[in-house]
């Protein structure tokens, strides 16, 4: 069974500055290193001011940068063939499209932020999958970020690291139109390898939850659908829209602040499933805290499976892929399961005994050929460490 490997940070830095010095012919300044996200449970609740359970994989993307002596930025990708070439001065919403668009975002971003950002050459690489709801957008843009920081000559301190959030979200929301909620970007820059990172978007705070899964046998289990996801589509903005109009019907500022009985009264019923979905899916997560903190990872198995038949009954955000990779992952012998990220495709998470993964991952392939599905993809997510930079060498 081939599970999608990270690949060793210290090899990927490197080949990522070899990257840069044959696209550019000179050597980079700095390597930033990003992580992509699972999220463990609490789906769509970040734009609803709720809870969300995200961890940083283990697969990265990086970026290598180096300060230009003119007003110019080049963009360029080991993964795409055409380099993007502009004006500092251009950088922000309208100027740029496509995968470039994240990173002119962030350096736009960052100048609405005050900082001097200089002319600039980017390359990037990346180990994160690509449109399956791995967040390797967010990965991308605090990459850049993380690596134009130590350009600057600033300290990659907690303060910084929630200005970076900030200009990451700006360029996703702002730049490159896709209207997430920011999960993503706080994880990649905030997380604590080993741990999941409890996100209130409410209080504004985060917190380390220590998961404990080698002590407990378990590891989890992501697998790809490969079905095509994307943001920018119109589905995303509508479930959020959705959110706005409960909240605007139940007269409160978010659903973070609607109670099940005031949902249950909203007349019109398709409103009333989204806010259902939101004002449960953050109760889960709070009870899966609660279940973490006491090691009852059967409680956690049943909050993930409630939580997929929400995000599939409530939400209307599966789709016969996820459905399939979850029940199949439950059947052959996983914990729980349930879809993550933003829907529409992307992927799944199973909580599965060690000696299980394997066997669950085939039964999941096997499943999907048996439905006429193509082959899906699966990795280990292993908790792993938040943003930061590599000596280049
Ligand atoms: C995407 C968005 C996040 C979040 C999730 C759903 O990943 O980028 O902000 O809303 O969907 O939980």
């Amino acid at each position: 069974m081939a599970f999608v490997d990270p690949g060793s940070t210290q090899d990927l830095g490197r080949g990522v500055a070899a990257a840069f010095g044959r696209t550019f012919g000179a050597v980079p300044q700095v390597v930033g290193r990003a992580p992509g996200r699972v999220n463990l449970i609490g789906e769509h609740t970040d734009y609803n001011a709720g809870l969300c359970l995200p961890l940083a994989l283990p697969h990265a993307t990086y970026a290598a940068v180096a300060r230009r002596d003119d007003d110019r930025v080049r963009i360029a990708s080991s993964q795409e063939d055409a380099t993007w070439e502009g004006a500092l001065g251009a950088l922000g919403p309208g100027d740029v499209e496509g995968w470039a668009t994240y990173v002119a975002g962030v350096l736009w971003a960052l100048r609405e932020a005050g900082h001097d950002v200089p002319g600039l050459d980017v390359l990037v690489d990346g180990r994160v999958p690509l449109g399956a709801g791995l967040s390797s957008s967010a990965a991308l843009e605090c990459s850049v970020a993380v690596a134009v920081a130590e350009v600057l000559g600033l300290s990659l301190d907690d303060d910084l690291r929630h200005d970076l959030v900030t200009a990451c979200m700006r360029a996703e929301t702002e730049v490159a139109g896709a209207p997430t909620g920011g999960m993503d970007q706080t994880v990649a820059l905030l997380a604590h390898e080993g741990s999941a990172l409890l996100i209130d978007f409410d209080a504004h705070t985060t917190a380390a939850v220590d998961l404990g899964l080698p002590a407990a046998g378990l590891v989890l289990l992501v697998t790809d659908t490969r079905v095509s996801h994307a943001l920018v589509d119109g589905g995303y903005a509508a479930r959020r829209a959705d959110c706005e109009t409960a909240a605007g019907a139940l007269g409160v500022d978010s659903l973070r602040h609607a109670t099940l009985d005031a949902v249950g009264g909203l007349e019109d019923e398709r409103i009333r499933r989204r806010a259902r979905h939101v004002v449960t899916e953050i109760e889960r997560v709070s009870a899966t805290v609660a279940a973490l903190a006491v090691g009852d990872w059967q409680e956690v198995g049943g909050l993930f499976l409630d939580s997929h038949v929400s995000m599939r009954d409530d939400f209307d955000i599966s789709c016969p892929e996820l459905d399939t990779a979850v029940a199949t992952a439950v059947e052959a012998g996983a914990v729980g399961a349930r879809m993550t990220g933003g829907g529409f495709g992307g992927s799944s998470i199973a909580l599965v005994p060690e000696e299980r993964v394997e066997a669950v991952a085939r039964a999941i392939d096997t499943a999907f050929v048996a439905s006429g599905f193509g082959p899906p993809a699966h990795l280990l997510a292993e908790p792993s460490a938040a943003a930061g930079v590599l000596p280049v060498d």
